[in-house]
């Protein structure tokens, strides 16, 4: 094509006298990732055609043939028959230059509309979109969770802190932090869809438009609705509605906080699934060999989700960066919003499937936990506690049992197979009752307070969570 013919493609080509370089077309497109929106672009494109019909902008038979025009872009994309062309620069123009050239009339379907309020439109589109998808996969990975913690309620286990022993918890009762936390990441990404679930169309380019138009009506067939009372709602100021990107940060940070889950889990199961501790075995599916070490299993599928985490924190950390210091209002740096966006909700649906999957089929070695749980020094707190009881003072009684322990380390005695002897020399008001603390099932049905550990907490919890599972989906 020659530079003089690719000037008249270009939208804005009015005031120029020279094409973009190529060079510059390539460094400027942005179809290549942003055609992505087509579908959100075509829904914010026909509820403005029928706005602007209604409003008597345009008449209601050019609106007739920009919507069937918009209609069939829409299937020719969907078919892959749709010819994408960088030097367009994006999925609005391109979409506008192919209706306008089957329906004259869509050069008229830019009136008092910007490509600022049209991607500001469609990305609010696509957010809505993408949390719904978010929140429909991670109910789903919940509920499986839920299913693995109720088939591991007699596994226990030690729980750990600074990789440490520290107290006993069931295998169950872990699986349910992990819950918990994803529980967090569906309210986040709740609170981005309602975030998402305001109208900025009318807002054109900085200043909104001197033309009469109906901006609840577009927010009305858009969607753009109070869930409650069904109203409209419209961001309340042109300039914040198309410099406004608030809502790419809360996107990617509940997408970043939910890769450190991942992340975090991953490594709860890739240190279960070393030789060293062998609390579980991972499905042959999602693990690998070694092309060189044939004994090898490895939880490739836990260590890249964990490596994903980091994209993720990236692609925030590169929003961030993106949007400090930048002047209101638009500025085409924002152009670069989109790809840590589109990035993050795929490798994040990726995730979410990949999860769901493995961490179903996880087995866990009720054997070598129990061997694990079995330290009865798990159950030092328990002694302290059982001091205090006796009167002891907290304080005290922790000083006392660090002794009982040191003594069981230097006489290479298990804790609870000292001498009672030794024992009441640390702690006068111990009594004859002290070993019956050193016993697994006392552990837990001690531990019948809310979020502990007792068994029947867990079977309360696991309940809870399938009312509430049962209820979301
Ligand atoms: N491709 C552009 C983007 O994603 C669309 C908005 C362009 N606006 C402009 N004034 N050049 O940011």
């Amino acid at each position: 094509m020659k530079r003089s013919e690719k000037k008249s493609q270009a939208s804005w080509g009015g005031r120029f006298s020279e094409a973009p370089s190529d060079l510059m077309l390539r460094f400027s497109e942005s179809v290549s990732f942003d055609k992505l929106l087509a579908r959100f672009d075509i829904e914010g494109s026909s509820a403005h055609a029928k706005m602007l019909a209604k409003t008597g902008i345009i008449s209601k038979p050019e609106c007739r043939q920009i919507l069937a025009g918009l209609k069939k872009i829409l299937k020719r994309i969907e078919d892959g028959n749709f010819a994408w062309s960088e030097s367009l620069e994006d999925v609005h123009m391109n979409i506008e230059q192919a209706l306008t050239a089957e329906v004259p009339a869509a050069a008229k379907l830019h009136t008092a509309r910007s490509r600022n309020d049209q991607v500001a439109t469609d990305m609010r589109l696509f957010f809505k979109y993408a949390c719904g998808e978010i929140l429909k996969k991670i109910g789903k990975l919940m509920k499986t969770l839920v299913d693995l913690a109720d088939a591991n309620r007699d596994v226990f286990m030690p729980g750990y802190t600074h990789m440490q022993r520290a107290q006993p918890v069931s295998a169950a009762h872990h699986v349910l932090a992990w819950v918990e936390m994803f529980a967090r990441d569906m309210e986040r990404f709740k609170f981005a869809a309602e975030a998402a679930n305001v109208s900025p169309l009318g807002s054109g380019a900085i200043a909104g438009t001197t033309l009469p138009i109906d901006r609840l009506e577009t927010a009305r067939l858009l969607g753009f609705v109070d869930s409650e009372t069904g109203e409209p709602v419209l961001t309340g100021n042109s300039m914040d509605a198309v410099a406004d990107r608030d809502l790419f940060l809360e996107f990617s940070f509940a997408c970043a906080v939910l890769g450190i889950h991942f992340s975090r889990v991953s490594e709860d199961v890739v240190i279960w699934n070393s030789s060293e501790f062998a609390f579980v075995e991972l499905p042959d599916a999602f693990t690998t060999g070694s092309s060189l070490m044939p004994q090898k299993k490895n939880p490739d599928a836990f260590e890249l989700m964990r490596g994903k985490s980091a994209r993720l924190v990236g692609n925030l950390s590169a929003l961030f960066t993106l949007m400090k210091g930048l002047p209101l209002t638009y500025n085409r740096d924002m152009q670069e919003d989109k790809p840590p966006i589109f990035d993050s909700f795929s490798q994040v649906c990726v995730c979410l499937d990949v999860l769901a999957e493995c961490a179903g089929k996880i087995k866990f070695s009720k054997q070598k936990c129990a061997a694990a749980v079995s330290d009865p020094l798990l159950l030092a707190t328990d002694l302290a506690d059982y001091f205090v009881m006796k009167g002891v003072p907290f304080r005290k009684a922790h000083h006392c049992v660090g002794k009982i322990v040191a003594l069981s380390e230097s006489k290479k005695i298990p804790i609870d197979k000292l001498d009672d002897a030794d024992v009441f020399a640390v702690c006068d008001a111990a009594d004859k009752s002290w070993r019956s603390v050193f016993d697994l099932k006392r552990a837990f049905d001690m531990r019948e307070k809310i979020g502990m550990p007792g068994r029947r907490q867990i079977a309360a919890q696991i309940a809870a969570w399938r009312e509430i599972l049962g209820k979301s989906s």
